[in-house]
Formats: C-alpha cells, structure tokens, sequence
C-alpha cells in the first residue's frame, strides 16, 4: 500500500464543508486503488488570524511544506463586513495564500477552463462562439513574482499622499514559468498563447524574448504573442482559439476570473499550483478550488464541491503520478452530472430545476464517491 502526506486547508467559510467531501471521495479512491491519504490539518487565513493573529503561522508554512501535497478550501471573509479587513494588509487572510505561494516556491498555477457539455447551459456565449465541442484550454499565471512581491511604498510626498507598486522580473523567473507552460502545451494541443503588454512595459518584452528563446527548444508548439487587453477581448470573442494560455501574476489573476466566467461554472474549475520542490518522485505542490469562501453560503449545505474534488484529481495526478486514479474522479464528476446531481449553483433560473436531483454539499460529494 503507498501512503500520502496532505496538508489540508479547510480555511474560511465554505472551505470546511467543501474539503471535507473531497476527502470522501480521496477515501474512496484509496480504499479501491490501496492507497492511504494521511491529513494533517493546518491553519490558514481567517481561522488563523482568530487563533494566533497572523493568517499564516512559521509552523503551519512548515508542516505544508513536509507534505507531499496541499489541499485547500478558500480563506477570507466579507471585505468590509468582516473584523478581519479592519487589520493591515500584511495581516489580513488573502496574505496568507500570498505567503504560502512564495513560502512554498509555488511559482507555476494551472487554471483549467473547460465547458463541461452537460453545464453548456451555464455558458454565457452564444452556441455560434461556443460551437459543437465547447472549449478546454488552460492558463499557466506566474505566480511569485510581479507586482504581488514587487518592492512598494506608501508615502506623503510634500503634502501629497503617493503610493507605488512595482513589477519586476528576472528572465530566470520567466524562463521557468514559460518552460513549464512549453512541456504542457506538449502534453495537449501544442499550442502557446504568451500574453503581456509588450507594447508598454519593459517587463513585457523581457517576456516576449524569453519566450522565443524558450520555443526554440520545443518546434513542435505553435506560439502566438497576444496582447492581454487583446486576450480580454478574445476569451469571449473565440475562446476555442486558445489550448494553453501563459502570462505573468497580475494579468493571470484578472484573465482566471474572466476565462472562469465564460464558463458559467466556476463552482467546477480546480487549480493547481507547483514549484520545484519533489520529495523523492512526488511533486510538491497546492490544490484547489477556483472560486473563493462563499461566506453567506458558509455551513449551510449548500455550496459545490466539485471544484475542490477535482482538484483533488490534480493533485494525484500531479503531486502523486496516479493518473489513473486522478481519472476515475472525473469520469465520477462526470457520471454525477450526467445522473442529473446538480447543487443549486449549477441549476440556472431558466433551466426546468425538475429535470435536476438538485442535492447540497454533502450529497454531492456522496454522489461522486459512489461512483468511484
Ligand atoms: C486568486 C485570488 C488571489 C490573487 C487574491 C485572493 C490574493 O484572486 O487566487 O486569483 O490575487 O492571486
Ligand atoms: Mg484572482
């Protein structure tokens, strides 16, 4: 039997709920592969900030960083309405998913975005964009560097209140993250979207030259430079046009968002984020759901897990080389949907919610388990 070490997040709101059905389903997978998912839970984000004041604790960082692998629910509250926005930046829960990345070396983030066929609906292009097959491409974000860790200043300039942030780069930063984004366009349609702003920033064609040196060692991938107000417009003018998609921090951060919205489903969209850190043939990396904690959802049974799950699959199939396994948890997502489960976020207002088995949080993730 192998056995596998997760630090898990449960985090804020939702987060509890959501994690623990994806560790149902990662029971399920172990009881029939003969695997053991060893958890050991650890604090982060709010939670944290109510037991020892700070959303990420040296401890915490340390026990994440021994694991073979990172689950996360979502950490943060209501902007505005929680006690924990009344703390300074550097103390507030989204600094401690910041802290964890940097801490954890996790400078390469997968953002799948993908149509699932039975969700369509949910889309909200039109059936001449989206066309027969839907689509399925991924965002590679930087995610260490840029603007979120640049040096930066708040001051008073005679009188004049001044703030700055900075976004540097090093090509070493950028030849790891686009090598990265080169051996998955390998593993998929080879084909490379590099988005940025070389028309404007500095680091942007830093970028852009990084990247042809880079494709010289892959022929097979056909690259495009895209700029990134371009790539806004593309994602919804032809989102079917992109297979992987690369940028730096803060381009990646807003494209998600908008790629996760054309998919009506961002209660479906895992992530992943891996450095270069293995412990032996494990890649140690972070998983998790796309979208945030849901705080006026929170504890009551009603948010999606499949997120999380699925990025439970990614995480086998990352982290842990079971792809097989990582498989039978989207063929049970899959199989789920197509049963007709569907929580409430996925029921759209003009849809007939009689042709659904519309289930909460719990049953949703009983369902998939069943089905592995
Ligand atoms: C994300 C989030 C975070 C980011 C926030 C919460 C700091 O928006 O993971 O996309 O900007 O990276
Ligand atoms: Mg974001």
């Amino acid at each position: 039997m192998s056995s596998f070490n997760i630090a898990v997040i449960k985090g804020d709101g939702i987060g509890p709920e959501i994690v623990t059905e994806a560790e149902k389903v990662l029971n399920a997978v172990g009881k029939k592969y003969g695997h053991e998912f060893n958890y050991t839970d650890i604090l982060m984000g709010g939670c944290s900030i109510d037991k020892y004041g700070v959303p990420l604790t040296d401890e915490a960082l340390a026990i994440a960083n021994a694991s073979d692998a990172v689950l996360l629910g979502a950490v943060g509250g209501k902007v505005g309405e929680s006690k924990w926005y009344e703390l300074p930046a550097n103390l507030r829960p989204e600094a401690g998913l910041l802290a964890i990345r940097k801490g954890m070396g996790l400078f390469c983030n997968l953002r799948p975005a993908k149509l699932f066929p039975q969700l369509r609906q949910a889309c909200p292009l039109k059936e001449s964009i989206i066309g027969d097959k839907g689509f399925d491409f991924v965002v590679v974000r930087e995610l260490t560097g840029g603007v979120y860790f640049g040096p930066r200043k708040t001051e008073v300039v005679d009188g004049i209140r001044k703030a700055t942030d900075t976004m540097p780069y090093d090509e070493n930063e950028i030849k790891r993250i686009v090598k990265s984004a080169f051996e998955i366009a390998m593993k998929r349609g080879k084909k490379l979207a590099s988005v940025d702003k070389a028309n404007v920033l500095d680091t942007s064609r830093l970028w852009r030259q990084i990247v042809s040196e880079v494709a010289a060692d892959y022929p097979e991938v056909t690259v495009e430079n895209v700029l990134v107000d371009n790539c806004a417009m593309q994602l919804v003018k032809n989102p079917l046009q992109f297979d992987v998609i690369v940028t730096e921090n803060m381009f990646g951060d807003i494209l998600t968002d908008e790629a996760s919205e054309v998919t009506g489903s961002i209660g479906m969209l895992s992530s992943a984020s891996l450095g270069s850190t293995y412990h032996g043939d494990k890649q140690l990396g972070l998983y998790e759901p796309s979208h945030g904690s849901a705080p006026d959802i929170a504890g009551k049974n009603l948010a999606n897990p499949l997120a999380t799950i699925l990025s439970a699959a990614m995480m086998l199939k990352y982290s842990f080389n079971l792809e097989k396994e990582a498989q039978a948890i989207e063929d049970a997502v899959n199989k789920v949907l197509d049963d007709g489960y569907r929580t409430g976020d996925i029921i759209l207002a003009s849809e007939d919610a009689s042709k659904f088995k519309k289930v909460g949080t719990k049953e949703m993730g009983d369902a998939v388990a069943a089905n592995i």
